[in-house]
């Protein structure tokens, strides 16, 4: 517990009355300051949340899509959640899609992170929240890169299909836990998106050889593990034979794989009740087979060791995205911020306090 926080809760849990907790806004420099370089850390922590998860210490119910209108390819995503173990919060990720925003110079996704104190459910911070978004994405891919990959040769080959933020959030903690790849390969419908993430890796002096390669086909067959990034909303790649150097393929973006794919495939997802939803390439094979059995099972029994994953097969990580882990992240960076002193607490924030005036 933090100072500022810890103070509120212990008044809320002492005898009477409870009270009302400070509520601190926390922007995204803030976040970003408290992430950067824990790279090792998080994926720890997330594993951690993640497992807490599996093991039933969380309540993680759909996410609710908001679709609008007047802007048929843009969405609203909301993800409640609550998290048990040493963490013990409640919150919502409220994260927005706009696609065109794009093409007018501000990233597509924006997001917040309400953070709710377990004892009285009063908010007591809202975070900036594409970045922890972002982080806890890439920390579970990096975990599943690390799994997935042990029982067969380490990938050198990677390849990213769709480079734009999260792409490089990956990209970003892949290298922070350990992997190096002798050639990165980079595939995206926009040349500009490409050139950028080009540029992005050559800063970040990874020693690798960099392709831009145009063709989806030879970007997949390159590399012993892809990297789905994209914002497509239907499947798009639909040839099995690209996929006959068995790779390990990272479908992040949930919706590029044909059913038919998956069905050559060992899949691994994250939770099977989350990814089986809103057309995920997963649902498409469920729909088209009439079951389920086409789901090798979770990250989680890979961690745990309840099930193999056989190297002689491509194999398919796709993970819907829960909120537990922005939770655990957001909740990180709370603690991080109240340590430092640094917390932007709103005076005043609840106002009616008393029942009667
Ligand atoms: N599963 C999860 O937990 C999770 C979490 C966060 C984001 N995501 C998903 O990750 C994806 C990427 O997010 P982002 O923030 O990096 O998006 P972004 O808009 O920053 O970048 C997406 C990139 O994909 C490219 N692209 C779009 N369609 C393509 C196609 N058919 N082929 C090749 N390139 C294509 C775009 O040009 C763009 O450069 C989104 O679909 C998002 O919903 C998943």
């Amino acid at each position: 517990m933090t100072a500022t926080h810890g103070a509120a809760t212990e008044a809320a849990t002492s005898s009477s009355p409870r009270s009302a907790p400070p509520f601190a806004v926390i922007s995204g420099d803030q976040v970003q300051q408290a992430l950067q370089g824990r790279e090792k850390q998080i994926v720890e922590l997330v594993e951690a949340s993640y497992r807490l998860h599996a093991n039933g210490d969380s309540v993680n119910p759909p996410s609710y899509f908001l679709s609008i209108p007047d802007h048929p390819t843009s969405r609203i995503i909301a993800l409640p959640a609550s998290i048990g173990g040493q963490m013990r919060v409640h919150g919502l990720k409220w994260i927005s899609s706009f696609p065109d925003n794009v093409p007018a110079g501000i990233p597509r996704a924006s997001a917040v992170l309400i953070l709710n104190d377990p004892d009285t459910g009063y908010p007591f911070s809202c975070l900036e929240a594409s970045i922890i978004s972002a982080t806890r994405t890439a920390a579970l891919a990096a975990s599943a890169a690390d799994w997935l990959s042990r029982g067969r040769p380490r990938p050198t080959r990677i390849g990213f299909f769709g480079t734009g933020l999260i792409a490089r959030y990956i990209h970003t903690f892949l290298a922070a836990t350990g992997w190096s790849f002798d050639e990165i390969g980079v595939h995206d419908l926009s040349s500009d998106s490409a050139a950028g993430f080009r540029g992005y890796l050559e800063q970040s002096r990874a020693d690798s050889r960099i392709t831009v390669y145009n063709s989806a086909e030879q970007l997949i067959r390159s590399s012993e593990m892809v990297v789905f990034a994209t914002i497509a909303g239907h499947p798009h790649v639909d040839d099995i034979s690209w996929f006959d150097h068995d790779p390990i393929v990272l479908h992040v973006s949930l919706r590029d794989l044909a059913p038919e794919i998956l069905l050559g495939a060992t899949n691994i997802v994250d939770d099977v009740e989350h990814c089986l939803k809103a057309n995920t390439s997963p649902h498409l094979a469920e729909q088209l087979t009439g079951d389920r059995t086409f789901v090798h099972g979770t990250l989680d029994d890979v961690m745990a060791g309840r099930i193999d994953v056989p190297a002689n097969r491509p194999v398919v990580f796709s993970p819907f995205g829960l909120g537990v882990l922005d939770l655990a992240v957001g909740k990180y960076v709370y603690d991080e911020v109240a340590l430092s002193g640094n917390l932007h607490v709103i005076d005043d924030f609840f106002h009616e306090l008393r029942r009667f005036g």
